[in-house]
């Protein structure tokens, strides 16, 4: 059976990982941790995309040689990755040999086609976004995309053809509703589709690093066109095995590079005669306090290092970034609203429910789940609960998700205000009580698990449940004995 296949876009190593570039590997590692949870097997993907003529000009820069910059650089990004829990199957480096041979098979395969062919390009480059822009395109002589300055490029290259495919990829998007998600980016292509593509130059010789055009080593590929490949390099392509994951269930991307992933992808793809991948997800871009994040500004937040100023898990970061926005939308990343969320969500509604349900059941019951019968009204109200959380995260709607859960942990939270358990007396209805919400804090870490892992396991071993315990509601068995711990999440003072 195909395996679970998703993927984030690899990421440049001029500069160090922030929430922005974490947000699409933890987007990718929710979805990953949930379907392995749910039984799936699957494979989860990231990077580094290393050939880049601006990853080039900052190891000059830091007076570094290339090869030794992307070495450290890349660590540097598997080490935020660790410290945010990020879950992946592999980290790939496009400096990979095995990458290497595949982008070199790949471009024989498309040469083979006809669909390379060698010209001379001229015309503006942005070197921050490696991209190529027509005059029309820029903004105020500025790229239209990261606003910085573009420089004239008048070089031999080559070409990739890929305005040959330009309708079977309008086709394409038009007969499968889900390939571009969210609809508006959908739309966006397709209305940037009206026009005629440009065939997109796929060399350069300007710079050294990257990988040689077979029979013209004066030309090195195009970081794109390189870049895109990772995807199918660490699928096995081309080896027969590779459709055990391709075509990949989930490439998620920020918004700035959907025309690549949606358009010269594809392309790409079609020329080879490899099948497109099923969905295309782009999210949107973060601010900080209002304004876009620079190194220049001084904005840029480090996720781990921000939570570790706060001394609050990182997993307070994990659930602030997945509840403040919707997944595809722009946001802003406010620190005032980081703390309300932690203080007014996560430590007064879902810490104090734990807490108030262990110490319940270490006062009342001896630490032991008692031999009760759950409450049938919040029973069913969870059955309905849950149909919501699953069908809104095989959407990646983790913004409803979480309010599907929150809203649960909010009504548990109700019924122990409403019970009162403190003032039953001992037997039936005291132990009911105590039985149903060890079944609820157990249902809840379950939801929480693929975007709070850390806190997941806490409660779990609050609640005496052994490794590989059945993550499911009415798995805590009665008389299992709990252990109190430590408190989920410490409030943040002002
Ligand atoms: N190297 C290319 C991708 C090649 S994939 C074949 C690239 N790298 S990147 O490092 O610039 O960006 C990687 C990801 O980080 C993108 O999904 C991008 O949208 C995301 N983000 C970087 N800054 C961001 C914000 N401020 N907000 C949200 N996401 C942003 O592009």
């Amino acid at each position: 059976m195909k395996n679970f296949y998703v993927t984030t876009p690899i990421y440049y190593v001029n500069g160090d990982p922030h929430i922005g570039t974490l947000y699409t590997a933890l987007a990718a590692d929710i979805i990953a941790r949930y379907k392995k949870l749910n039984g799936k097997k699957v494979f989860f993907l990231t990077g580094t995309d290393e050939h880049a003529e601006k990853v080039e000009e900052a190891a000059k820069k830091s007076g570094v040689k290339t090869e030794k910059y992307v070495d450290l650089m890349s660590k540097r990004f598997k080490e935020a990755f660790k410290s945010m829990n990020v879950s992946y199957d592999r980290f790939i480096r496009t400096t990979d040999n095995d990458h290497v041979k595949t982008v070199l098979e790949f471009y024989k395969k498309v040469y083979n086609k006809g669909d390379i062919y060698k010209g001379f390009y001229e015309g503006w480059y942005c070197v921050s976004c490696e991209t190529f822009w027509t005059e029309k395109e820029l903004k105020d002589c500025k790229c239209p995309d990261c606003g910085k300055s573009v420089k004239m490029l008048k070089e031999e290259t080559y070409f990739f053809k890929q305005s040959k495919y330009q309708k079977e990829i309008i086709k394409h998007i038009r007969d499968n509703p889900d390939f571009i998600k969210p609809k508006a980016r959908k739309n966006e292509i397709l209305s940037f589709l009206k026009q005629p593509l440009r065939d997109l130059s796929i060399t350069r010789t300007t710079f050294k690093f990257g990988i040689p055009v077979p029979g013209d080593e004066k030309h090195v590929l195009y970081v794109w066109f390189d870049a895109l490949i990772n995807y199918l390099t660490a699928a096995g392509y081309p080896g027969k095995k590779y459709t055990n994951l391709w075509p990949a269930n989930f490439q998620l991307m920020g918004k700035e590079i959907i025309r690549f992933h949606c358009i010269t992808w594809p392309a790409m793809l079609l020329s080879a005669g490899v099948e497109l991948p099923e969905t295309i997800f782009a999210h949107g871009w973060w601010t900080v306090e209002g304004k876009k994040m620079s190194k220049s500004v001084g904005n840029v937040v480090h996720p781990a290092e921000f939570c570790r100023k706060h001394k609050v898990p990182v997993d307070t970061m994990r659930y602030f970034l997945f509840r403040q926005m919707p997944f595809g939308s722009d946001g802003d990343f406010s620190e005032a609203q980081f703390i309300e969320r932690v203080n007014n969500e996560l430590a007064s509604e879902l810490g104090n429910l734990v807490s108030r349900s262990i110490v319940l059941i270490d006062k009342y019951s001896n630490s032991e789940v008692p031999a009760g019968i759950a409450d049938v009204k919040l029973k069913n109200k969870y059955a309905q609960m849950l149909k919501n959380y699953h069908s809104e995260m095989n959407k990646l709607d983790y913004y409803n998700a979480l309010n599907t859960v929150f809203k649960f942990v909010h009504l548990v939270n109700k019924y122990i205000s409403d019970k009162e358990p403190w003032k039953l007396s001992d037997g039936g209805e005291l132990h009911n009580v105590l039985f149903t919400l060890a079944q609820c804090i157990n249902a809840v870490s379950c939801l929480i698990y693929p975007f709070m892992p850390e806190t997941s396991e806490e409660i779990d071993t609050q609640l005496g449940k052994g490794k590989g315990y059945n993550k499911n509601f009415d798995n805590i068995k009665r008389n299992v004995k709990i252990k109190k711990g430590k408190i989920l999440f410490p409030r943040i003072s002002r």
